[in-house]
């Protein structure tokens, strides 16, 4: 939403029309009051210019600020409203085609609150990971895979390991999922969620030292959202059960992301994992 005006400028107009305005009333009317002291005259000028101005701000700052903050209000309260719908419909084309389990959607996105709410409480980007952003990137979290709608049914319902060339199609699962993403995004509002999803989507896959897919990004160019999704996202992978494999340990897979600390993870997430450790042992039981 663009502002019409800017209410602080206005209020500055106003104040010096009205000052301007007011200080030459009194100058024709204080003369009515007769020969009077300066004190006095000072005193009649003052109330007089409150009595004026007073109205004129009233009517012209305060009335039409009040009617501004309503309609950002319900500006803001359309864009959330826009956002949850647009992720329910995302969420279900997600959840349609997905070879996953709907439990591994849940367990991620706990996973993912969980290693965000322990960085904030490290003090770890604070400039990103407010309490807003962490709750939209929780939202944001189940539609890291929705590239797989543009994966052939074949290999995504393949009950054994993929081949070279599948997994090699596989692979274009987080440019899809960027570009269906980019085309839910609004143009005239920026919706912070879908931002936060088409982080998510396009980097989940990318590895700290720059080996990942598909851009092989490296360090912290991979966006913190991507790369506190990588850690949920192969955590549950180990610990889950597959057509072709039993699901690790806990104390196995915890052994297996710290060991890949600053190699496939970043390592201030591994170190944030590390104090949840109990707590994904828990989610992983639960769900
Ligand atoms: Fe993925
Ligand atoms: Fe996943």
């Amino acid at each position: 939403m663009t502002a019409k005006y800017n209410p602080i400028k206005r209020l500055n107009y106003v104040l010096i029309a009205s000052i301007c305005v007011g200080e030459a009333l009194i100058m024709y009317v204080l003369p009515s009051f007769g020969p009077i002291s300066s004190l006095a005259s000072i005193v009649i000028d003052v109330a007089l210019l409150t009595l004026i101005t007073i109205p004129v701000i009233q009517l012209l700052v305060v009335k039409p600020m009040k009617k501004y903050m309503h309609d950002l209000e319900f500006a803001e309260e359309t864009i959330t409203a826009r956002e949850n719908q647009m992720l329910g419909v995302l969420n279900a084309l997600a959840e349609a085609k997905d070879n996953e389990t709907g439990s591994h959607i849940i367990r991620t996105q706990k996973y993912v609150a969980l290693l965000a709410n322990r960085l904030k409480i490290m003090g770890e980007f604070p400039d990103i990971l407010t309490e807003d952003h962490i709750e939209k990137l929780v939202k944001a979290a189940p539609l890291h895979d929705i590239g797989k709608v543009g994966i052939p049914d074949h290999i995504l319902t393949k009950q054994g390991r993929l081949t070279d060339e599948e997994r090699e199609l596989m692979s274009h699962h987080p440019l899809i999922g960027e570009s269906i993403l980019v085309v839910s995004q609004s143009e005239e509002i920026e919706m912070e969620l879908i931002s936060i999803a088409i982080k998510v989507a396009g980097a989940h896959h990318e590895k700290w030292d720059g080996t990942g897919y598909p851009r092989r990004l490296k360090g912290e160019v991979i966006p913190i959202e991507a790369r506190i999704m990588t850690v949920a996202d192969v955590y549950d992978a180990l610990v889950s059960s597959r057509p072709y494999k039993k699901g690790w340990p806990t104390e196995k897979a915890c052994n297996e992301i710290i060991s890949n600390s600053g190699t496939a993870f970043d390592p201030m997430v591994v170190k944030a994992f590390i104090a949840e450790r109990e707590n994904f042992e828990l989610v992983a039981q639960q769900y």
